[in-house]
């Protein structure tokens, strides 16, 4: 049953960024388009923006349309653009009637790039603010938060952190009336996969590093996943958004993986453990760094995968586990932001 009339309610967004996040939340809308309307939400994508231009229409775009010129026209030598209006992101947040703002541009940790000039202009026009951008919540978090307030918006990020593994939400709403002592676990696959390779193979950081860049898991410029970096930006955002502190990636004890010997990890397995980048974050404590997990532990897990313990002073020990990377995997914790935001 399709809801109509007043039940119906019509959520005018844009997408700004229109990379592999902006594509997954394109397809994902277009996928979950019948159930969004059995629950009364009627999505319509008015405007997206990447690097080179936009495409609009106030009536909704057809997404089918757009994501297979953007991705036909991303193969063509000029690396085309989503559509031919020459506005930019920032225009379109401005100028154009919305109520939402899919924010998916790229992840500035030394300024906040695009994205914070992006929320920033959001807000202070009273639209909502759904995003997977995790360098102006490293920064800024606090800043954003109070214009965000201040102008009567919504402001989620579940996606920043984790990507499908539910982490703020599940704490925010599911572990209410908590008193949340600590969070820790694995926040980055690609390091994850690494290690797990490493022990695997028996294999140098080098080789399994170049492994992971064959097959899509590393960046070419892997700095900021293997020196811990991109995961002292998600326990910042954690720092901030659930023990209320006002913290910055710069504040954290960062050590990454790029030391580890595979005779390091042989010698932890023997004693029955295995290595692991664990990221931690407890009243006046984050940290990022490799540990030794004993095997078995829940916190042991292999592959890309994600996993956060979360220990509450009601529930106990609250583990989860799943995947924190990939394109309709982060479009799931922006649709379900999305629907948090207005069902
Ligand atoms: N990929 C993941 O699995 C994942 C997971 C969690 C969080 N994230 C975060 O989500 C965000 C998007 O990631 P992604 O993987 O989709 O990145 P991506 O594939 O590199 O896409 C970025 C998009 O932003 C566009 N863009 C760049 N500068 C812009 C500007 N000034 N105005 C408007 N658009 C601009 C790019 O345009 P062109 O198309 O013209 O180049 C591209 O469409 C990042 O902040 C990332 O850290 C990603």
């Amino acid at each position: 049953m399709i809801l109509k009339g007043d039940l119906m309610k019509t959520i005018r967004t844009s997408i700004i960024g229109f990379g592999a996040v902006g594509q997954g939340v394109a397809e994902v809308l277009l996928q979950k388009e019948k159930y969004l309307k059995n629950i009364g939400l009627d999505i319509k994508v008015v405007a997206i923006a990447d690097s080179k231009g936009a495409a609009l229409d106030p009536d909704g775009l057809d997404l089918l349309k757009v994501l297979s010129q953007k991705r036909a026209r991303g193969k063509s030598k000029d690396k085309g653009t989503v559509g031919s209006e020459k506005l930019t992101g920032l225009e379109i947040i401005k100028n154009i009637d919305h109520e939402l703002v899919i924010e998916t541009t790229p992840t500035d940790i030394e300024t906040g790039g695009v994205g914070l000039v992006n929320m920033r202009a959001a807000f202070e026009h009273g639209r909502d603010v759904v995003t997977s951008n995790k360098g102006p919540l490293a920064l800024k978090y606090r800043e954003l938060s109070g214009i965000a307030s201040e102008n009567g918006s919504r402001f989620k990020f579940e996606a920043t952190v984790g990507g499908a593994m539910p982490i703020i939400n599940l704490i925010r709403d599911v572990l209410a009336g908590n008193d949340i002592i600590s969070i820790e676990g694995i926040l980055n696959g690609t390091c994850n996969y690494i290690l797990t390779r490493m022990m695997e193979e028996q294999a140098s950081y080098e080789q399994m590093l170049a492994e992971s860049q064959e097959l899509n898991i590393a960046e070419t410029d892997p700095t900021y996943d293997v020196e811990g970096i991109d995961v002292a930006c998600k326990l910042v955002i954690l720092a901030n958004s659930i023990f209320g502190m006002d913290a910055n990636y710069k504040d954290v004890d960062v050590t990454g993986i790029t030391k580890i010997t595979p005779e390091s990890l042989m010698l932890a397995q023997d004693d029955g453990y295995v290595v692991k980048l664990i990221g931690e974050v407890k009243k006046d404590l984050i940290r990022v760094g490799p540990r030794l997990v004993p095997v078995g532990n829940p916190l042991a897990v292999g592959g890309t995968l994600n996993v956060a313990s979360i220990q509450t002073d009601l529930a106990g020990t609250v583990t989860i586990t799943g995947r924190g990377a990939g394109s309709i995997e982060t479009a799931s914790a922006i649709i379900s932001d999305i629907i948090a935001i207005y069902r």
